[in-house]
């Protein structure tokens, strides 16, 4: 064999690779500076200051609306962060495993008894989808005293000068200078549009793209699979899952940087004080999720499964 043929050593990172990186590092603190110096400049104009006053950065909340965050809302927000962070990591199993530890079929018995022979998943799929159960029960829990509360009006559009808020927070956030934080009362327009994202967008379409790549969707139907192929479920899922955790970085940055104990007092105390509660709290759900993503290997996860199915190698 010629030298030409040999597969070549995999190439590292070399020069060129660092050099790349800042580059592009330069090119997005510069951009990002330049945006700073826009906006400073935005703001200087009176127009923009008559917009501002006009559109302060947030939208009045009808009336009646409730104050303050629920003991309830901070278990269903916990549990949802829970569900969340292991539905990535098995998503992420799923993605890049090319030879599974272990399979898991399901029981053709009882209430599940289906005409069709259960399908044989690996064991990342079988963790992600009961994840998914899970936190989707989560999610309809919580939309259901949402709206039984009235909470729902605090994460919700309820007016169109929610646009303009917006676009105030914006230019508000890219000035340096934060729009006021007052998360107990009422969202700023960003935060409320980025939550109603969230709870209303990325969740059911995590779902609608999931479960039509899961063995749920119904076997053997020609003219269904063409109205929805599962290709473009599978180059939905994905984004969104980054779309997830984009939101996630950039909400756990501004939740530590405006005002970190009043915030975690919110949803992790029921309390809008500064005392550290809240952050007690908190760290202690964190030490639980890190725990949790430690322990989903299959030495753990096999007995789990194997109560709902047959586990296989
Ligand atoms: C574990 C890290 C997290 C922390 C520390 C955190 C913290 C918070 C805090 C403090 C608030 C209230 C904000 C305020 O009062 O100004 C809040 C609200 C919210 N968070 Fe998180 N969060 C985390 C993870 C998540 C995740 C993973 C999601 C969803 C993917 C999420 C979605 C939301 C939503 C939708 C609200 C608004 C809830 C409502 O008022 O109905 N959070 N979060
Ligand atoms: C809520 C219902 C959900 C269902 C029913 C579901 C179902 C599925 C299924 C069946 C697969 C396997 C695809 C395959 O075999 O190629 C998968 C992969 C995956 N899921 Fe989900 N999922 C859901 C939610 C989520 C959420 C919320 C996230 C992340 C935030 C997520 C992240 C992923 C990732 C990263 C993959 C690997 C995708 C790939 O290979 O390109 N899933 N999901």
């Amino acid at each position: 064999m010629s030298l030409l043929t040999k597969p070549g050593p995999k190439t590292k990172p070399g020069a060129i690779g660092w050099l790349a990186l800042a580059k592009w590092v330069a090119i997005a603190v510069v951009s990002l500076a330049v945006v700073v110096l826009l906006a400073k400049w935005m703001r200087s104009l009176e127009p923009v200051q008559d917009f501002l006053l006009s559109y302060p950065g947030q939208s009045e909340l009808p009336n009646g609306a409730p104050v303050g965050l629920p003991a309830w809302l901070g278990w269903q927000h916990f549990l949802n962060a829970f569900f969340l962070i292991l539905i990535i990591r098995s998503g992420w199993q799923v993605r890049n495993t090319a030879r599974p530890k272990g399979y898991w079929t399901r029981k053709n018995a009882g209430l599940f008894k289906t005409r069709n022979k259960p399908t044989k998943i690996s064991l990342d799929l079988w963790f992600h989808l009961s994840l998914d159960v899970l936190w989707l029960l989560n999610g309809l829990v919580f939309v259901v005293l949402l709206f039984a509360t009235g909470g729902w009006v605090r994460i919700v559009p309820t007016s169109w000068d929610i646009f303009p808020n917006a676009f105030s927070a914006a230019l508000q956030y890219a000035s340096l200078d934060w729009p006021i934080e007052n998360g107990w009362v009422n969202y700023n327009a960003l935060q409320l549009l980025s939550y109603f994202a969230v709870v209303f967008l990325a969740a059911p379409l995590a779902a609608i793209t999931g479960v039509r790549m899961s063995p749920a969707w119904p076997k053997g139907n020609a003219a269904l699979d063409r109205a929805y192929p599962i290709e473009v479920a599978r180059k939905i899922h994905f984004p969104v899952m980054l779309f997830f955790a984009a939101f996630v970085a950039v909400h756990i940055a501004l939740v530590l940087s405006t005002g970190m104990l009043r915030n975690l007092n919110h949803m992790y105390g029921g309390r809008d004080d500064a005392s550290w509660l809240g952050f007690g709290v908190f760290a202690f759900s964190l030490a639980v999720m890190v725990a949790a993503w430690f322990l989903a290997r299959p030495i753990f996860l096999r007995p789990i499964a194997g109560l709902m199915g047959k586990v296989s190698r």
